[in-house]
């Protein structure tokens, strides 16, 4: 096994600062939680004891075709086998609108309001039914088939959620693309999943930023060249752009819809029939595509999201992550409206044109739930006090946050100002691989501790491996692994299954292996201690560094690079890069921006580049991160024996050009 480093964050010495105490006030709802605590234990004791039994039962959450006979016939050994509810047939489409139009046809499902003043839009479950269906007979008359992927590429408009039910009732695959990947990032996802249609936006907005959409998708799928299989590109008017249209590919989204019924039969889809692909970053390699499955991930996205956010029918419930990552689907689109909530989607930014857009958002819809990242809890609480001090914020009842560990500080910062001190707060640990919430204090059942990700949900079976594989019994520290399969978790990697296995299952055999450390203490409670790969976590995105690595390698200037994420207040993470150039004097470091803006996306342009003659490495070659993590972060207290290294002067040199580089 490798020998990971494991590390703290320093999250408890804050918290043992501020009083490390439970927060028992932020532990009841407002109102009351539907589940008491005690109700919520005998849950966790019946899904370990009794899992086929408990997880049929919570796959009734759903209205199926066929219901399924069997819970789980997954196997962490061998080739690994993921499989939920594999003999059931639903439609995950259908479980999200058909049947709550049935019943509530006038409730509102969505509320939009885009980021200039007055744009706004509610749609009820009647209305987004029969918007989804009026796409999905479009993808139909395009030839999209059982099966088939489709790309989605657009900002946070009503139609990227609609095309995502769209896809699921015709039964095609969706891949959906953030808008802040580069034309290579695209292509290189395009090729991957071979979509053959695309919806794009013209032009998106991110603030006063205009984003070409639209130009940047033709140029990813012009570099797919003859491996793409993108037959129609549909484009969806955002800004109402002007943007060259390419006859006989390119087409008009509002012109198509028009032209449709708004009626469509869903698709009978086995419940190991993919949802969607999700790519993410890894510490090796190219971004992997996550398979997730329709009855396994659609049961976990409706269970976490009843469980963890306590959910009542006349909830206002806004996750403010974007669609294109996991967090969106599963908290933006699947659990909520598999549940027939009412969900909040604002197209705009935090701050502009000013601070406080958010909590106005709060104001003016009543919302009720709010999830989103420690980064934006950390950058509200720079902004002056009055901002958040003059809202009223009184709809709330539950606030989330997700993607990082969140500081005792700013735990308490978005307790006590923005929850007014009334509301539960969540801070939820989860992945793309997991496809919902695992680690948690379940809002009003489990009681929340600062800083702490507390306790895994029913069913999860979360363990610590130490650095030999050996099982951390009670209190301790390791790696942080499940002994079980649970519904939500990915099936594999899109048309690699044995890059699946050998990623998450071959660290810790017999486990799934998450990539994180964790620290546990004496009554079950989890503290997360930070991915202990290759992967840095920069404002909750998660970046591999050797895709970074590889990014810069396209500039022929550079011998070799490494990237490393350090601490940082604002970000959690920054992104530091040492570059080794081919001649010192005359290379530019700008070099290293302008290769990671084209091969990866202007997101993951790093905060800090070191020009430097060599990187630390052993005899045998591998570079040293662990020293390059020190440096950068001018914690030069216990580097080491450094004597392993192939030129242990290096080490000297790197602290007097970081130090000269600052
Ligand atoms: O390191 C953990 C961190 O984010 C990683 C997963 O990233 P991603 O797949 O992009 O999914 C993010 C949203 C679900 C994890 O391996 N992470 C996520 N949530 C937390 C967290 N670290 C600490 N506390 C959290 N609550």
């Amino acid at each position: 096994m490798k020998p990971f480093r494991l590390r703290t964050l320093g999250l408890e010495r804050q918290n043992k600062k501020k009083g490390r105490e439970n927060v028992s006030d932020a532990f009841v709802t407002p109102g009351g939680a539907t589940l008491s605590a005690g109700q919520y234990d005998g849950m966790v004791r019946e899904a370990h004891t009794n899992p086929e039994v408990f997880w049929l039962q919570q796959a009734r959450r759903l209205t199926w075709q066929t219901p399924p006979t069997q819970a789980s016939r997954s196997d962490f050994t061998q080739d690994v086998r993921i499989e939920w509810y594999a003999d059931g047939f639903l439609n995950a489409s259908e479980n999200c609108l058909d049947r709550h139009v049935r019943t509530q046809p006038e409730k509102t499902a969505l509320i939009w309001e885009g980021q200039e003043a007055g744009q706004r839009e509610v749609l009820s479950y009647r209305h987004l039914y029969e918007r989804v269906c009026r796409l999905a007979n479009v993808l139909r008359r395009l030839g999209v088939k059982k099966g088939d992927c489709v790309a989605i590429h657009l900002p946070m408009v009503a139609e990227g959620i609609i095309a995502m039910l769209a896809c699921a009732r015709v039964g095609a695959v969706h891949v959906v693309l953030f808008g802040g990947f580069s034309a290579e990032g695209l292509a290189e996802r395009l090729t991957d999943s071979a979509a053959v249609v695309v919806l794009t936006a013209d032009v998106a907005r991110r603030g006063g930023k205009r984003i070409p959409s639209k130009t940047t998708m033709d140029e990813a799928i012009a570099r797919c060249g003859a491996a793409s299989a993108v037959r129609h590109v549909l484009v969806v008017p955002v800004t109402g752009a002007d943007v060259p249209m390419q006859p006989g590919r390119d087409l008009r989204y509002a012109e198509e819809v028009a032209k449709e019924a708004a009626d469509c039969p869903a698709e009978r889809m086995n419940a190991l029939d993919p949802l969607f692909l999700l790519y993410t970053s890894g510490s090796t390699g190219r971004p992997k595509g996550l398979v997730h499955g329709t009855g396994g991930y659609l049961t976990w996205a409706a269970f976490t999201h009843a469980v963890v956010f306590d959910y009542k029918p006349d909830d206002i419930f806004w996750c403010t992550a974007d669609v294109s990552w996991i967090t969106g689907h599963t908290y933006v689109v699947y659990g909520p409206l598999a549940n027939g909530a009412t969900i909040m989607v604002y197209e705009g930014l935090p701050s502009w044109p000013e601070p406080g857009q958010w909590w106005d958002v709060i104001d003016r819809n009543g919302v009720t739930v709010f999830y989103t990242s420690p980064t934006v809890v950390r950058a509200a609480m720079r902004e002056d006090e009055a901002v958040v001090r003059s809202r009223s914020l009184k709809s709330l009842r539950i606030l989330g946050t997700v993607g990082e560990p969140i500081s005792p500080e700013a735990w308490h910062w978005f307790h006590d100002e923005v929850g007014k001190g009334h509301c539960a707060v969540v801070d939820t640990w989860w992945q793309t691989e997991t496809g919902g919430v695992m680690i948690t204090a379940a809002a009003g059942c489990v009681v929340p501790r600062p800083g702490a990700a507390a306790r895994p949900l029913p069913g999860v079976e979360a363990v610590l491996l130490d650095t030999q594989g050996k099982e951390v019994a009670g209190a301790g520290e390791g790696l942080l692994c499940m002994a079980q399969s649970w519904p939500g978790q990915a099936m594999s990697i899109w048309g690699d299954h044995d890059r699946f296995r050998q990623t998450y299952f071959t660290t810790c055999p017999g486990h799934y292996f998450t990539g994180d450390g964790a620290r546990r203490e004496e009554d079950g409670y989890y503290w997360i201690t930070g991915r202990v790969d290759d992967v840095v976590n920069v404002s909750g995105h998660r970046i591999g560094t050797a895709e970074i690595e590889d990014a810069i390698a396209t500039d022929h200037e550079v011998v070799e690079s490494a990237a490393v994420g350090i601490p940082h207040d604002l970000k959690g993470q920054g992104l530091v890069v040492f570059v080794v150039p081919r001649e010192q004097d005359v290379f530019h470091p700008s070099a290293v921006n302008t290769a990671v803006a084209a091969g990866v996306g202007r997101y993951a342009v790093p905060e800090k580049i070191y020009v430097v003659r060599d990187l630390p490495k052993t005899r045998s070659g591998k570079i040293v991160r662990r020293l390059l993590r020190k440096i950068a972060s001018h914690d030069l207290e216990g580097l080491g024996d450094l004597s392993t290294l192939a030129d242990p002067d290096i080490v000297g040199e790197l602290i007097a050009t970081v130090k000269a580089q600052e």
